[in-house]
């Protein structure tokens, strides 16, 4: 999609608006989650959030755990339910890689057994299954841990 442009979330409004869309779609509807839980998440200082924006309008957000032992983890990507399947995802997912790519040969993600769209939008990006996390979340459904690696950990040189 033309005329997206990612950057970093930048206000509370910004939170509070994707925390609603992200909310009332799944997979954070069966998970459980309130919008306030999903703008906590939105808000933690040691999370990196950018959203997608086309024409001042919201379209979608990402969030990425730099840190820990999962170094380059996606831990949350939507589009707003108006947008999907116009490439806006797909975007989102190449700015995360870049980013990620750019300090880590491996770019981590998990999805939800129930979240089978989702599954085949990884897939087609070239992403892995590494293991299945069962009742992880939520009793009866499993987080299965996606990877997709540029290389060995050990010939990776940061920032090339
Ligand atoms: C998963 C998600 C982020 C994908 O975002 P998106 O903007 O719909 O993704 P894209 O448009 O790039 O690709 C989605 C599909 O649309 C198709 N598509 C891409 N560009 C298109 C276009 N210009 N016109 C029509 N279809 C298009 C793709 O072929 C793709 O097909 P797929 O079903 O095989 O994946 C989005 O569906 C979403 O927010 N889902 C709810 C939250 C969620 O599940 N997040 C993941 C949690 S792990």
């Amino acid at each position: 999609m033309n005329n997206l442009l990612i950057r970093p979330l930048q206000s509370e409004t910004e939170a509070g608006f994707c925390a609603g869309f992200l909310a009332a779609s799944e997979p954070w509807l069966t998970l459980g989650f309130s919008a306030e839980q999903v703008l906590q998440r939105l808000t933690d200082p040691t999370r990196e959030v950018h959203i997608a924006t086309r024409d001042d309008q919201i379209i979608g957000t990402l969030v990425l755990h730099l840190a820990g032992p999962l170094n380059g983890y996606i831990q949350a990507i939507a589009v707003h339910p108006d947008w999907r399947g116009r490439g806006s995802g797909t975007i989102l997912m190449r700015f995360a890689e870049e980013r990620i790519f750019r300090q880590s040969p491996n770019v981590f993600l998990c999805v939800s057994s129930f979240n089978h769209h989702a599954q085949q939008f990884y897939e087609r990006l070239g992403y892995r299954r590494i293991g299945e996390l069962e009742n992880f979340l939520v009793a009866g459904h499993s987080e299965i841990l996606l990877r997709k690696t540029s290389g060995p950990l050990l010939s990776f040189r940061q920032g090339t």
